[in-house]
Parts: C-alpha cells; sequence; structure tokens
C-alpha cells in the first residue's frame, strides 16, 4: 500500500520536527509493505505574512483530493488579534471534518508512577462554533457565546472512543505491559448545571458507549463531571484508560494532562475524521529553541504513529511506539527538555536504529 502523506510544517521547530517525521515513515521496514509519497503544504503565520492567508486553499484541496493523511508541525500566532487572521488548524479540522481530537498521554511503562490514557475530544462543536454576540445594554456590554451540542457529534464521538478502547484492549490481550485490566472509558461533562447541552452529550454517549458492540466486549463506562475530573486528572491520573468529551472540557483536560508526563515535546495528537487523519505535537512553534537543533521530535514521531493507527496500519504504528519507548527508557538519548543533551538529530538517530 502506498500512503501519500501532506507535510505541513508551519513556524518555528515545526520546521524541524515534521522532517523528523518523513524520516521515521521512510525508514520503516520494508516488510511492513508500506510506501509513501510525500507532499510539501504550507500553512501558519509565515504564510500568512507572505500570502495573506494562513491556510491557502491550495493546501485543503491538495490534502481533500489527493492525500491519505498528513503530519501539522506548529504555528505560531499573533500575540494580540491581526485582522484576517485565524488558526490554520482550527480551519482545517473544519474543512476536512476532522471531528475528533485524539491524545495519548503515557509514561514508559518502568516509570514510578505510570500513566497511559487517550483523551477524545470533540472537535466539531460546542463553544468553538464561534458564534458570539456582544450587545451594548444599560448596565454596560454584554457579550454571549452558543454552546452548541448535537446528538450526532456526541454519538460519534462517543462511538469512536470506543473504538479506541477496544483496540487498546486488543493490544494487551497480546501481552503487551499495561496498568489497565479492562477496557474503560469515563465520559466528562457538566450537566448538573448544564442540563440541556451537557445532558445531551451524556445522555448520547451513554447511549452509544453501553450498547453493542462496546457492551459486548464489556467496555466500563463511567461517568466524571469535569471539576471533579480535574482534581482526580492530577491525584489518581493511573487510574484513566479513555476519556471522552466535549470540545472545550476536551481542549482544557488534555493540555492539562500533557503536564503529567513531563514535556510537551513527548505528547501527540491526532485530528480524526472518517477516512483521514492528521499527526499533530502537542506543542507550539516554540520560538525559544528555535534554530538550536534542540527540540525534541518524540511528539511527532508518536503523531506519526498515531496517524497510521487511524489510516489502519496498527502494525506500523506498534513499531514506532516500541521504538520511541526503548529511546525513553533507556535514556542515553534524551532532548533538553527532558534533562538530557541530545540533540533533535541524536535522538532521531536513536529512534531509527531501534527500528
Ligand atoms: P510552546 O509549546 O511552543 O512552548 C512551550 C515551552 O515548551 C517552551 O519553553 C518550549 O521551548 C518547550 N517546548 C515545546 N515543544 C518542545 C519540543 N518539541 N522540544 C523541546 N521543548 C519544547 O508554547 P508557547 O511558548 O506558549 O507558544 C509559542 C508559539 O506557539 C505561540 O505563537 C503559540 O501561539 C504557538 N502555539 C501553537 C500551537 C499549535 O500549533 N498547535 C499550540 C501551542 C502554541
Ligand atoms: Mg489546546
Amino acid at each position: 500500500r502506498t500512503l501519500r502523506i501532506g507535510l505541513i510544517p508551519g513556524d518555528g521547530i515545526g520546521k524541524e520536527v515534521i522532517p523528523a517525521g518523513r524520516r521515521l515513515l521512510e525508514a520503516l521496514p520494508a516488510s511492513l509493505g508500506l510506501k509513501f509519497e510525500f507532499v510539501d503544504l504550507e500553512a501558519g503565520w509565515e504564510t500568512f505574512q507572505q500570502q495573506g492567508v494562513a491556510l491557502p486553499d491550495k493546501t485543503v484541496t491538495v490534502l481533500k483530493n489527493e492525500c491519505d493523511g498528513a503530519l501539522f508541525g506548529a504555528v505560531s500566532s499573533p500575540t494580540s488579534a491581526v485582522k484576517g487572521y485565524s488558526s490554520p488548524i482550527v480551519a482545517l479540522r473544519k474543512r476536512l471534518d476532522l471531528y475528533a481530537n485524539v491524545r495519548p498521554v503515557k509514561t514508559v511503562v518502568s516509570a514510578p508512577k505510570p500513566i497511559d490514557m487517550v483523551i477524545v475530544r470533540e472537535n466539531t462543536e460546542d463553544l468553538y462554533v464561534k458564534e458570539e454576540t456582544t450587545r451594548d445594554t444599560p448596565e454596560g456590554k454584554v457579550a454571549e457565546a452558543i454552546k452548541r451540542i448535537s446528538q450526532r457529534a456526541s454519538g460519534r464521538i462517543a462511538n469512536i472512543a470506543g473504538e479506541i478502547a477496544l483496540r487498546r484492549q486488543k493490544i494487551r490481550a497480546t501481552g503487551s505491559p499495561s496498568i489497565h485490566r479492562g477496557p474503560l472509558v469515563t465520559i466528562t461533562h457538566k450537566s448538573n448545571v448544564l442540563s440541556q447541552t451537557d445532558g445531551l452529550f451524556r445522555s448520547t454517549a451513554r447511549e452509544v458507549l453501553t450498547a453493542s458492540p462496546f457492551r459486548d466486549a464489556e467496555v466500563a463506562v463511567e461517568e466524571q463531571i469535569v471539576d471533579s475530573m480535574v482534581y482526580k486528572l492530577f491525584r489518581q491520573p493511573e487510574a484513566y484508560d479513555v476519556i471522552v468529551a466535549p470540545n472545550l472540557y476536551g481542549d482544557i483536560l488534555s493540555d492539562g494532562a500533557a503536564a503529567l508526563v513531563g514535556s510537551l515535546g513527548l505528547v501527540p495528537s491526532a485530528n480524526v475524521g472518517e477516512d483521514f487523519a492528521i499527526g499533530e505535537p502537542c506543542h507550539g512553534s516554540a520560538p525559544d529553541i528555535q534554530g538550536q537543533g534542540i527540540s525534541n521530535p518524540i511528539a511527532t514521531l508518536r503523531s506519526a504513529a498515531l496517524m497510521l493507527e487511524f489510516l489502519n496500519e496498527e502494525a506500523a504504528a506498534a513499531k514506532i511506539y516500541e521504538a520511541v519507548d526503548g529511546n525513553l527508557s533507556e535514556g542515553k538519548f534524551l532532548s533538553p527538555d527532558l534533562g538530557g543533551t541530545a540533540k533533535t538529530e541524536e535522538v532521531l538517530q536513536d529512534v531509527l536504529c531501534r527500528l
């Protein structure tokens, strides 16, 4: 099978880590039967300054019509609002209908307090529909925003969360070391206050996750109000397997959870649609370390694996995870954000050797 992958480095260290991701894919063993073709594409702040748009139409059309998946680095955002500029990744998620944002947060198994969870965030609605208004009243300005929750979006995000729980269970069944006994999905919401919107998310997700095929596979379903979820996430992170949440809570929880594993340079994500996936490290463009060759490529390498998982290339993904875990648990080639002295290139080389 030949996969055509769009490469969107974006700004800052995106230009350092995305080439590492490409070289990783190229280095996958031939025995997997996978070939790659790459298309270089543009988006970001630099693109905006050159072309007047942060996400050129060409990038979207090529991704839609020619690619199976993509890797997205990071983009810089101006510190104050700039007319005409809006985040290209938010626009991409919308235009390609990438309805799920999937973020695994995992320590290597030998860590003193192992963590192995995946946060599945609804990516298309909630407050992020950006329908805001401001009006003048006798008491001063009042701003309002629409929080939209639909049965369709809640149902499909619950479904993919369930599928991810099943897939993780399948990997455990092969004897792969794990801290979890069975598949568990935790539905996060605030329906005690927002009974209509979060209430619909909760009831829809519960209905999907307690029906076939998840019921048959004994996926445990529990609920957690979002504020207590934050508390438990920090007190007891090892208890969580898959967490599913509406857009806003998912955004906050997934960045928060990233703090549990030591460095942003380790945490991957994927934006997933019906038949397309974009791997995206969760960090930003890191201007403070840009150009020094010391950015940690692991978040991107794991994002490339995650993309492959959602393109149904699980064996290839597993090889990458194993190589990365090997690098981290040996600890000989660690980048400075992890307390080491290795350059981006040395970390990559070590992972490629293990592959
Ligand atoms: P950041 O994630 O770029 O950096 C935060 C800190 O983590 C910095 O000290 C940085 O050096 C370090 N870091 C991040 N990734 C690393 C890696 N791979 N290896 C080693 N160290 C790493 O967040 P910050 O500084 O708040 O934002 C910088 C720019 O990135 C801003 O313009 C912001 O808008 C943008 N940004 C973009 C995101 C995206 O494209 N998804 C996400 C977050 C921020
Ligand atoms: Mg975020």
